[in-house]
């Protein structure tokens, strides 16, 4: 007892001494080597990175964490260093206490130097996108306390050292894009620890050692672009834990067939670029959780399983070049529904890109329905030997190449227009009204004539009859029109609604549309809320009188008719029916209980309520909803009014997308020239002096309303200088909603959060080019980052997130 209180009292006294001490003698230079605390601050100093600072206070320095002695623990530096900085001016003897240290995109040059080894402490060592050159040094081995370590992209020569085989603890590798050769050593068979291997882009040959089989831990290997040969070790395939595997662009010659089946859990596999032989893909149909499947330029062969459809969460397969052959089975198909959960949705994407192309596939095509919703699906099956027509339902996909096949036949002016004649080249039977096609035969003219006439009014009558059937079998009711003549004169009513309201019902529950029932006023009329005499409690959108009978305002309520009726996604919000009447005009929705998400954040305990992962889930709906206006509506939609008041919550504080009040349908080839619709605050800066609308303003108005999500108030005036040449420094932590608690208390969250705001910056973009799309946004929230820097999150700032040092935004 008494020791360890005298033990305390020192360690107290000799931490207050050697301050005071200092404090008082600092200028005597030889003070330091009496205190070793002192040291690591001289040793910060000398190395030039920190200027102008009281050594005093080095623990407040910004990159700098120090333990409760003192002693510094953590170095973490985001910017440029000094012209010339090298890690050779770090004297690392001083710091004996260092755990992390995280030199990224630091400009630092020359080699690591070999007493790194110093750092006996180290548990992060991150150098990654310097220009560090030379060699890896034996010494990094002697790291033993490694769990993560990261020099991607740099210009490191030389091999991967075999002492890597020390750091029995590491969890992460990181190598890639570096100039890296020779062979892997079979010593990283040691790496008990290893979870994810990144070597890819760099000159590694040989094979991979049988050694492989011990990382029984490993689940993410990434060794693309290299120079790899051989067949993969037997001892490769007990790695049964992996998710992502990346091989392509080696010389593997392995013959791939059973022993894939081992990899369950696979998400991503890719092979692509190789030499890789063998039926693989009766074994891969068995990986269901894959969602990216490249086999592309390889000698794979045999036929296509019907299995194929396990494959429900795929969104890339492609199976180009090689030598698969016989038909495509029918059960393909079903990979082009969507069945899944929502959740499954947001978070895998919808899309599905098939690519067939440069194989031997034959037989005929097997035939869509159109009774289910379709993923927004490209698909390439070029340079095959496919036979049959060409059927009028690739107009339902994103984008279709059947060229370089045996299909035989008319192809319609639809397929031709939406798609290009390109689509369709090389097949030698085919004809069509578009040179270099031959024309279809006078015989069959007539009758392509009358199809030319009738086509486009069936495709109409199929999209609107398909609209409302999906409308309709997904609430499963009546759908009730009525022409009512009575007191009120002449109504027009259409409910999608479980069974019959009439317009008095309306009238009767909102008394008239009395105030009381009044529950919000947007841009061109009010919302009331009407519990029904069947027990439902609708929202209603009632437009005034006096603007009913302008036509523009006519005009705009039409407009969302007609789009929210051909819109069906479950983050929009339902339309149950409308009337329209001399006197008023309404559309009746499904009522959000906890109305805007505006409301929600302006009150205090409503705010706290949606937490940091609620807002976030929010805004990756959202997103979600945007996106498929703008990329999978038959004819894409620009909603032109994103704001937090046009986004409800539910009971549930599900978000859902509405008022498309003021959006109109953009054509395709146009971009729209007409009048600036939208909120303040949430305008496209170009709207300012053109008045061109794309899809990009949305994705402005979605990078306004995504910071005020996670500042809790709308962002004002940091709009104006957020891309300007001077972004004040702001750290992103004080940038957050005051309210809710730190998000660093939850694994993962800051690295959601300071990924969102980076898309959030990137659609603030000034230049609409440079913002990303909605599609891009929404397979960004979802890819799967492997680096955890917790840590950092206090230092982080608002610039480093415009220029995107930290996540950086793919441009497709
Ligand atoms: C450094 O900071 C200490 C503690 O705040 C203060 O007492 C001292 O005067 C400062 N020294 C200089 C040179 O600014
Ligand atoms: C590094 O620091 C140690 C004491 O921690 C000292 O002895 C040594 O001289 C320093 N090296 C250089 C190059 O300054
Ligand atoms: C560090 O590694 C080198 C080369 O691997 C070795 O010679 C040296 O003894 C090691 N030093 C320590 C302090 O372990
Ligand atoms: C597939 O993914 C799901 C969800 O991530 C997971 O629960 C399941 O274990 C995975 N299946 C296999 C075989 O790993």
């Amino acid at each position: 007892m008494s020791n360890f209180t005298s033990l305390w009292f020192l360690l107290v006294f000799s931490y207050f001494f050697s301050n005071f001490l200092f404090d008082s003698i600092f200028t005597y230079s030889n003070a330091s080597t009496l205190f070793p605390l002192q040291q690591e601050g001289d040793a910060l100093i000398q190395a030039g990175w920190w200027v102008n600072q009281n050594i005093s206070l080095r623990c407040k320095w910004k990159g700098i964490t120090c333990d409760a002695s003192g002693s510094i623990i953590m170095i973490q530096v985001r910017r440029s260093l000094p012209n010339g900085s090298t890690l050779h001016n770090l004297n690392f003897s001083s710091l004996p206490n260092l755990k992390g240290l995280y030199l990224i995109n630091s400009s630092l040059q020359g080699g690591i130097p070999p007493e790194i080894s110093q750092l006996s402490k180290l548990t992060s060592l991150f150098l990654g996108s310097n220009d560090l050159s030379g060699e890896v040094p034996l010494e990094l081995g002697n790291l033993t306390n490694l769990l993560e370590l990261d020099l991607r992209n740099n210009m490191f020569t030389g091999t991967i050292p075999s002492t890597i085989g020390r750091l029995t603890n590491l969890k992460t590798l990181d190598l890639s894009h570096n100039q890296i050769g020779g062979f892997i050593p079979s010593q990283i068979g040691n790496m008990k620890s290893l979870t994810g291997l990144y070597l890819g882009n760099n000159l590694i040959i040989g094979s991979i050692p049988s050694a492989f089989g011990n990382l029984s831990n490993l689940s993410n290997i990434v060794m693309k672009h290299n120079k790899l040969i051989g067949p993969l070790p037997t001892t490769f395939w007990s790695l049964t834990r992996l998710i992502w595997l990346s091989l392509s662009y080696n010389y593997f010659n392995d013959s791939v067939s059973q022993k894939i089946q081992k990899f369950k859990g696979l998400e991503i596999l890719e092979l692509h670029e190789n030499v890789f032989s063998g039926p693989i893909l009766f074994s891969v149909v068995h990986l269901t959780n894959l969602s990216i499947l490249n086999l592309s330029s390889n000698r794979f062969n045999g036929t296509i399983p019907v299995q194929i459809d396990h494959l429900e969460k795929l969104n890339i397969l492609n199976v180009s070049y090689n030598m698969f052959s016989g038909p495509i089975p029918a059960t393909l198909v079903g990979l082009l529904y969507s069945t899944h959960s929502p959740y499954y949705v947001l978070n895998n994407g919808i899309t599905l890109e098939i690519d067939f192309s440069h194989n031997f596939i034959d037989g005929e095509l097997p035939r869509l329905s159109l009774d289910n919703h379709l993923r927004p699906t490209s698909i390439n099956i070029s340079y095959n030997n496919l036979v049959g027509k060409i059927s009028d339902s690739f107009l339902f996909f994103r984008s279709v190449n059947l060229s370089y096949n045996k299909f035989e036949g008319e192809v319609c002016d639809q397929i031709l227009h939406r798609f290009d004649v390109s689509a369709v080249l090389g097949n030698q039977k085919l004809c069509g009204s578009i040179p270099p096609l031959h024309p279809c035969d006078s015989q069959n003219h007539g009758i392509f004539k009358m199809l030319m006439i009738l086509l486009p009014s069936v495709f109409f009558f199929v999209l609107c009859f398909s609209c409302f059937t999906l409308v309709r079998s997904r609430s499963k009711k009546k759908v009730t029109h009525e022409i009512e003549s009575n007191k009120h004169g002449n109504v027009f009513c259409i409910w999608d609604y479980d069974g019959k309201v009439a317009y008095d019902d309306i009238i009767e529950a909102t008394e008239d549309f009395d105030i009381k029932y009044c529950i919000g006023t947007g841009g061109y009329g009010s919302v009331y809320k009407a519990s029904l005499p069947n027990g439902k409690v609708v929202a209603l959108k009632k437009l005034h009188t006096r603007e009913a009978q302008e036509r523009t305002v006519y005009k705009s309520f039409q407009n969302e008719v007609d789009m929210l009726k051909e819109i069906r996604h479950r983050n929009i919000i339902k339309l149950y029916g409308y009337c329209l009447h001399k006197r008023s005009m309404f559309l009746i929705y499904e009522y959000m209980e906890r109305g805007s998400l505006f409301w929600v954040l302006s009150n205090d305990t409503e705010a706290v309520e949606l937490d940091w992962k609620k807002r976030l889930i929010i805004l990756q709906r959202v997103s979600h909803a945007l996106s498929y206006i703008h990329h999978d509506c038959i004819t894409p939609i620009i909603h032109r009014d994103v704001t937090t008041c046009n986004i409800l919550l539910d009971s549930n504080l599900e978000a859902f997308l509405s008022d498309f009040g003021i959006s109109r349908l953009l054509d395709h080839e146009l971009s729209y020239h007409t009048t600036v619709g939208g909120t303040c605050g949430y305008i496209a800066p170009e709207l300012a002096y053109s008045v061109v609308i794309s899809e990009k303003c949305d994705v402005y108005s979605f990078g306004v309303v995504a910071l005020e999500v996670i500042m809790g108030k709308h962002p004002g005036e940091l709009l104006t200088y957020l891309w300007s040449k001077s972004i004040p420094r702001i750290f992103i932590k004080d940038l957050l909603d005051s309210r809710l608690k730190s998000p660093l208390l939850q694994i993962g969250l800051t690295q959601s959060i300071l990924l969102t705001l980076t898309l959030a910056f990137a659609c603030l973009h000034p230049n609409p080019k440079a913002r990303p799309t909605m599609q891009h946004l929404t397979r960004e929230f979802n890819i799967r980052r492997p680096y955890q820097d917790e840590l950092a999150f206090n230092e982080i700032t608002i610039d480093q997130l415009v220029k995107q040092e930290i996540y950086y935004v793919h441009q497709i």
